[in-house]
């Protein structure tokens, strides 16, 4: 339940970055022996990424921050459908079961709130490495006797893509080049880590990665770098209920295009030792807002974006570039009294002074997040249904926006 804040003042920490650590923990099936992640966020998505680990014949130890994998000889190379179907980014074991067993079985992922969410440019980009696929009684099932180096020119930047064709192409036999390759940070602390273990990649954070396959690869340890969404979501709070922050560990040269837009429309954010200090001292300014691959601003800071524009001064036209269908929290916002029209992959954004509080159901994780965002400037409560769709995402969300001095609290 979120009640209207003032001005919230304070630091908050940022966790490791939920992208990031699912696809380290999925590379830990690349190699035997023990590996040690540091900066691991306690959010429900590694759970359940330790219990897909788990499934596989591999031994998870949470401790704090940090996770303990150790990797037997061997694994049971396959990923069920009872946990594909909760995490959808179970996908990215694909890769790394193929290159070190010469066979992987994953159940297919469906679609899900954002609209269809397809597989094919991960499968190609495997063909192209020498696997070849079947897909029976909704599993897809993988084969190569040894993966073979090559150009892989990926359609579109698709980050799950990107991961399965890297963690493929370490241990395949000669050159892989990857083309039109996602650019995101989590890639290059994904590759930074794979490195460590011994691969050889070059360029991973830009669109041409280079990878000479190796036999072999040992275990690491590994920290995992901070995860920029959700140093968003506190920018955003403060952005809604105004005041001053620090964003304690927050990367800001991961976060430039955004730091840039929120920047246009009046905050103030600038970089300090911690992380990144913001303050929102007068009524936003509504900009226009287009959804593109890192460096573009991304697909998930969108919902905190339509929210701060449905306060800001003005009308804002966002577009999205990734997802059909990730427009669903909308409906929500205007049951709170928001002025948002959408019409297939635009919203149009009417900026009001208040909103009003109101029943809401969290859609997913980042949506969930935004309509809390959202609640801190509505009269009234808010409650948030099917909130633990924020729990997949967000470590210590409601303590950590209370330390803000922000009124929230979990209700049973
Ligand atoms: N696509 C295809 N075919 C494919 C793969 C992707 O058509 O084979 C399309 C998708 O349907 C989508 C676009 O390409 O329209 C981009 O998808 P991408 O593969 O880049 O996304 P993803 O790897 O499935 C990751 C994040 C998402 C984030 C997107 C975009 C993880 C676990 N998920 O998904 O994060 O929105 O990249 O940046 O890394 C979240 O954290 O809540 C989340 C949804």
């Amino acid at each position: 339940m979120v009640r209207p804040s003032g001005p919230l003042s304070g630091t908050v920490p940022v966790s490791g970055a939920k992208n990031s650590v699912l696809k380290v923990m999925a590379a830990t099936t690349l190699a035997r022996g023990t590996f040690t992640l540091r900066n691991v966020p306690a959010i429900a998505d590694v759970t359940w990424m330790g219990d897909l680990l788990a499934e596989m014949g591999m031994v998870v130890t949470h401790d704090g921050d940090t996770v303990t994998i150790d990797s037997p000889d061997d694994l049971r190379p396959e990923a069920p459908y009872e946990l594909v179907e909760r995490m959808r980014a179970s996908i990215v074991v694909l890769g790394p079961l193929l290159a070190r067993f010469g066979r992987a079985r994953v159940a297919l992922p469906g679609g899900d709130d954002f609209g269809p969410r397809p597989i094919d440019m991960h499968v190609r980009a495997l063909e192209a490495l020498g696997a070849e696929f079947t897909t029976a009684h909704g599993y897809i099932e993988a084969r190569a006797d040894r993966l073979l180096g090559t150009r892989v020119l990926l359609d579109f930047p698709s980050v799950g893509a990107t991961e399965n064709t890297l963690m493929a192409a370490v241990l395949a036999k000669g050159t892989t080049v990857i083309d039109n390759a996602a650019r995101e940070p989590e890639i290059a602390d994904l590759a930074a880590c794979l490195n460590r273990m011994g691969a050889q990649i070059l360029g991973a954070g830009t669109s041409t990665i280079t990878v000479e396959g190796v036999d072999e690869l040992s275990p690491v340890e590994h920290a995992i770098v901070p995860d920029r969404i959700e140093a968003a979501t506190y920018l955003a709070a403060v952005g809604v209920a105004g005041g001053e922050i620090t964003v304690q560990g927050a990367r800001p040269d991961h976060m430039s295009m955004l730091v840039q837009k929120l920047g246009e429309m009046g905050m103030r954010i600038s970089p300090d030792p911690d992380g990144l200090w913001a303050l929102r001292s007068q009524r936003l300014r509504s900009v226009d807002v287009s959804t593109l691959p890192y460096p573009g601003l991304a697909t998930d800071y969108k919902p905190l974006l339509v929210v701060l524009l449905a306060f800001a001064d003005g009308v804002g036209i966002v577009t999205e570039n990734l997802f059909s269908g990730r427009f669903r929290y909308v409906d929500e916002l205007v049951r709170m009294g928001a002025d948002i029209r959408t019409e297939g992959h635009h919203a149009v954004v009417r900026g009001v002074e208040r909103l009003s509080g109101a029943p809401v159901r969290a859609p997913d994780i980042r949506a969930g997040a935004a309509l809390a965002v959202a609640a801190l400037g509505a009269d009234g409560e808010t409650v948030i249904a099917d909130a633990d769709h924020i729990d997949r995402g967000y470590e210590r969300f409601v303590e950590k926006l209370q330390a803000l001095g922000a009124d929230v609290e979990r209700l049973d």
